[in-house]
């Protein structure tokens, strides 16, 4: 039997809490692997199994958490950065779960602590090689492209983040996102 409840909005669950942070324990990596898998082998084929590569043997990896209780529950986003060459940064593989996207600022807050960590790192220059739907979310976070590309038989902007829109931070900055409001907090 359905029970409709008068004046009850019918909306799925939101969270109403995310952290964002470099992953730190084995759960924040294991969920980090398998939300990459679901997205780009599950979901965009890309890849068949598994799209890890060597450029994971360096890279840092970096999370999106939902929090149920004021807790880290569940990795719903990802994205990693590495130092190709002195002061020279790539961020890639950035990833939102399906039912998290367009929600609070998840994606673009993942490619802010990407840069910014970077630049906290030395780097004086941050690029990416973008997929062609998303060079527009990306020129709006002040990303320039350097020109189209062809990757994974794929349609790609390399692209390059401007370091001034990006303050350098440390490490273990740590975001806390929240949806219904739109607003970040720095913990
Ligand atoms: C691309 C992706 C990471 C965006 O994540 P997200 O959490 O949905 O993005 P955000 O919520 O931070 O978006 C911020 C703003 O950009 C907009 N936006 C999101 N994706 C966009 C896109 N592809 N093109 C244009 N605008 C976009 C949002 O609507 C939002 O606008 P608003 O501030 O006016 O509300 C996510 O869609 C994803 O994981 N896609 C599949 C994997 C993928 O394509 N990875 C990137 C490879 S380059």
């Amino acid at each position: 039997m359905t029970v409709w409840l008068e004046g009850v909005e019918n909306r799925p669950f939101v969270p109403t809490e995310y952290v964002v942070r470099l992953a730190r324990t084995p759960w924040e990596l294991a969920g980090y692997y398998a939300l990459r898998r679901t997205v780009f082998c599950t979901e965009q084929g890309v890849f068949r199994d598994d799209d890890r590569d060597i450029i994971d043997q360096v890279a840092m990896p970096i999370i999106a958490a939902c929090c149920m209780a004021g807790m880290p529950d569940r990795v719903v986003g990802a994205v990693r950065i590495h130092e190709v060459e002195p002061g020279l940064w790539r961020g890639s593989r950035l990833a939102v779960h399906a039912e998290h996207r367009k929600l609070g600022r998840i994606g673009a807050e993942l490619i802010r602590m990407a840069v910014s960590t970077a630049h906290g790192l030395g780097a004086t220059r941050f690029l990416a090689q973008v997929q062609e739907q998303n060079v527009l979310f990306f020129r709006r976070l002040h990303w320039k492209s350097l020109g189209e590309i062809t990757l994974h038989g794929l349609p790609h902007h390399d692209m390059e983040a401007d370091l001034s829109r990006y303050p350098p931070h440390g490490q273990d900055q740590t975001w806390l996102l929240r949806p219904q409001s739109r607003s970040r907090q720095v913990a």
